[in-house]
Parts: structure tokens; C-alpha cells; sequence
């Protein structure tokens, strides 16, 4: 720690991941894997989440599940081989954003005064989280909200601040275009007073994004932004989740999580590439997968065991476990299940998604969407 004031008291710093959600927009990929669980260039989102935390002085995080909790338990345990202590808060039911903190409150040892941080679980992003904190502390304030600008802001929370950077309004996913007053939206990383933590309704579900920032600011509640316009990206579709892969390959996006620094791609060890494929544009290549001759991955990330085979070019794509692409295959922007095949000379474009197990053997056909 450096020198200067001494804001950190000697109790542990405590971080709730929100992990819950059922990741629907992220299927196939996510019929077996909960979405903060897939691998983003062969790392669990979760796991980036947590390197990073753990970085900014975290020392104990809380999971709060709700979908395939067994996921995160079987690989992540006690937390040791992460460097910090992990409890897990298992849903019964969803219980929403606002729940789902609510729920982890029994299992918090911070004081009522101390900051939590809080993550949404499928966010990548280079914000400076021991920074937020401090902002929290200098402004005495009850919420600090991770602030960022994005081109198209319809999807995310809407939050207006005033020129000392105190939160005005808190509107989630704008219904119409005169709504959309500003470009600059929630990015998904809190730090709570743990009495606000405390102070939400227990046992119904509960958004924190439609309930709770809008009522405390209603109540006159100290809650401020924290504007930082690094990296950052939500990975809730699949073109996302392919960019946040390619952009960790890349290091366009920190990780402490991944070897650095990296390049054009990252193989695996235990995967085997042919001489003369070429792997280009942040491809990354899981243990185990196989890329034939000639083929050409490119901004593409293939699970463990999937397999290129010779002459076929994929794009921007999701391949995963074990899935097949045949000879001759030509994918742009598709996802691919576990365990699929899609057969040689198949041309799938840009939203086209293939089942786990299924079998495309059918060249003539061509499969199209813009979802
Ligand atoms: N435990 C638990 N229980 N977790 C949940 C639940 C629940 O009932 N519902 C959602 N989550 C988790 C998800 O797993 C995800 O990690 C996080 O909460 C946010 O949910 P998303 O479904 O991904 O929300 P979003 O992307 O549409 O919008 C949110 O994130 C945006 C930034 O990425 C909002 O917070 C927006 O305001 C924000 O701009
Ligand atoms: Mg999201």
C-alpha cells in the first residue's frame, strides 16, 4: 500500500459477483455452461473477474448463483488456487439483480460502513476498481456505480450525473428514443455501504437497476458515478463474446488471468495447428483442438477439442468442445455447440447458431440469419 492517508481499515475487502442470470441471448453455448462460466480466450469470465478484484485488493468474494451453481463450485472450490476466499450464495429462485445482493448479506463480514464491491458476472473491463473504491470513501458516498460511454446506449442503464459527478437518474433500457437523454451507462461494478446492502427488501426478487438506484435517489441517497472510459464490454451475444475472446488474445483487454503479453493468437498447449494454417486476428485455440492444412482461423475461438479441418475458414466464431467443422467449410460469425458437426463444404453466416450434437451433413444447404 502506498504512503498518504491510511483509508483502508484491516478488515477484508469483500466483493459479491453476480453470476445468476440463465444467458439466454448466449445460446447453445450456454445450455450446459451458465454464461460467466465460458471460457473467454480458455478463462472463465468469472475467473478474469476475480484475478482483477484480487488485484485491487479483494480478498473474499461471494457468489451469488442461481443458475448451475455446480458449475462454479466444481472449478473454483474454497478459492485458494485463485488467491481468495470464495463463498457461495445459491437462489433457490432467481431473485433478480437487487435479490441476488440482498441474498449474499448473511454471508458478508464487512461492517456496516464498509464498501462491497459488487460485478455483474459477464463483464470484461479495464476500469481501475481500487481507484472506485477510493472515490467512494473521498465522497463519503452510500453507492459509487461504474460509469462508461457507449455508442448505441439502448440496452444498458441510462445514468445522468451533474458536473461533481453525483447520479441524477438511474433509467434502465430506454422503451423509447426521447428517452435516450445520454450516452454515458451503468457498466456494471457497484460499491455498496454494506447498510445499503442491508436496507434492500429480503425474500422477493428484487432489480437493483429498476428498484433500488432509482429509490435511494429518490430518498436524496449520496450515489455517484465513476466514470472511466477504458476497455470495457458486456459479453451478453455471441459477436460479444467473440470480441471479448479476440480482444484478451490481442490485450486490447486486461487480464491477469491470461500469460502476457500475447499477439495474433494463443494456442493451447496440447493443441495441434498444421504448418501451413494460419491463425490470425486474436483466434484462440483450446487444448486439444485441431486446425487442419490450409484452414484459416480469424478472430474465431474454439473450445477444447474442437476441430478445423483442412481448407475450412472460420470468422468471428464461437466453435465449441469437441464440435467439428468440415473440409471446406466457410463460417462467419456462427456459433457452434458442444459436440456439433458441421459437415464439409457447409457455408453458415453471420447469426447462425448450431445445436449442441447436431449434424449438418448437407453442403448444398445454407443457413442464414441476422440473429
Ligand atoms: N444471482 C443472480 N440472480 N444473478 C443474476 C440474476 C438473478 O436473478 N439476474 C441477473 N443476474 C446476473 C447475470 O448473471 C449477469 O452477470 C448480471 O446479473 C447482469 O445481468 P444481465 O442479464 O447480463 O443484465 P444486462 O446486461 O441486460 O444489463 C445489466 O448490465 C449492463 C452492463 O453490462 C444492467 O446492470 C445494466 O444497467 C447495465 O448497463
Ligand atoms: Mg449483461
Amino acid at each position: 500500500m502506498g504512503p498518504g492517508r491510511m483509508w483502508h481499515s484491516d478488515r477484508v475487502l469483500e466483493a459479491v459477483l453476480l453470476v445468476g442470470g440463465q444467458g439466454t441471448r448466449l445460446r447453445p453455448l450456454t445450455v450446459t455452461t451458465p454464461k460467466p462460466m465460458l471460457p473467454v480466450a480458455g478463462v472463465p469470465c468469472t475467473e478474469h473477474q476475480i484475478a482483477r478484484a484480487r488485484e485491487a485488493g479483494v480478498t473474499r468474494v461471494i457468489l451469488g448463483t442461481s443458475y448451475r451453481p455446480e458449475v462454479f463450485s466444481e472449478y473454483f472450490g474454497d478459492g485458494s488456487r485463485f488467491g481468495v476466499e470464495l463463498v457461495y450464495a445459491t437462489e433457490d429462485v432467481p431473485l433478480g439483480t437487487g435479490g441476488a445482493i440482498r441474498h449474499v448479506a448473511s454471508l458478508l463480514e464487512s461492517g456496516p460502513d464498509d464498501p462491497v464491491l459488487v460485478f455483474n458476472g459477464d463483464v470484461l473491463s479495464g476500469h481501475d476498481i481500487a481507484g472506485q473504491v477510493r472515490g467512494w470513501r473521498e465522497n463519503e458516498a452510500d453507492v459509487s456505480i461504474y460509469l462508461t460511454r457507449v455508442e448505441d446506449p439502448r440496452a444498458y442503464g441510462l445514468v445522468t450525473t451533474d458536473p461533481e459527478g453525483r447520479v441524477l437518474q438511474f433509467l434502465e433500457k430506454p422503451a423509447t428514443a426521447e428517452e435516450c437523454v445520454t450516452d454515458q451507462i451503468n457498466a456494471g461494478c457497484y460499491v455498496f455501504r454494506r447498510s445499503v446492502i442491508d436496507s434492500i427488501p429480503i425474500g422477493r426478487p428484487v432489480s437493483v437497476e429498476r428498484e433500488t438506484f432509482p429509490g435511494l435517489l429518490a430518498a436524496g441517497a449520496m450515489v455517484i458515478g465513476f466514470v472511466d472510459v477504458g476497455y470495457w464490454l458486456d459479453l451478453g451475444t455471441p459477436l460479444a463474446f467473440v470480441q471479448g475472446s479476440r480482444d484478451l488474445v490481442t490485450g486490447k483487454a486486461p487480464s491477469p488471468a491470461l500469460p502476457g503479453p500475447i499477439g495474433d493468437f494463443l494456442v493451447r498447449p496440447g493443441a495441434e495447428v498444421a504448418v501451413d494454417a494460419i491463425l490470425r486476428g486474436g483466434t484462440f485455440v483450446g487444448a486439444g483442438a485441431t486446425v487442419g492444412s490450409g484452414a484459416i482461423v480469424d478472430g474465431s475461438s474454439l473450445f477444447d477439442g474442437a476441430m478445423i479441418a483442412a481448407g475450412a475458414h472460420v470468422k468471428d466464431s464461437v466453435i465449441g468442445s469437441g464440435a467439428i467443422v468440415g473440409s471446406g467449410a466457410y463460417l462467419d460469425g456462427v456459433v457452434v455447440g458442444d459436440g456439433a458437426d458441421v459437415g464439409p463444404g457447409n457455408e453458415l453466416t453471420r447469426g447462425a447458431r448450431v445445436w449442441p450434437g447436431v449434424v449438418l451433413s448437407d453442403t448444398s444447404v445454407r443457413f442464414s440469419s441476422d440473429r
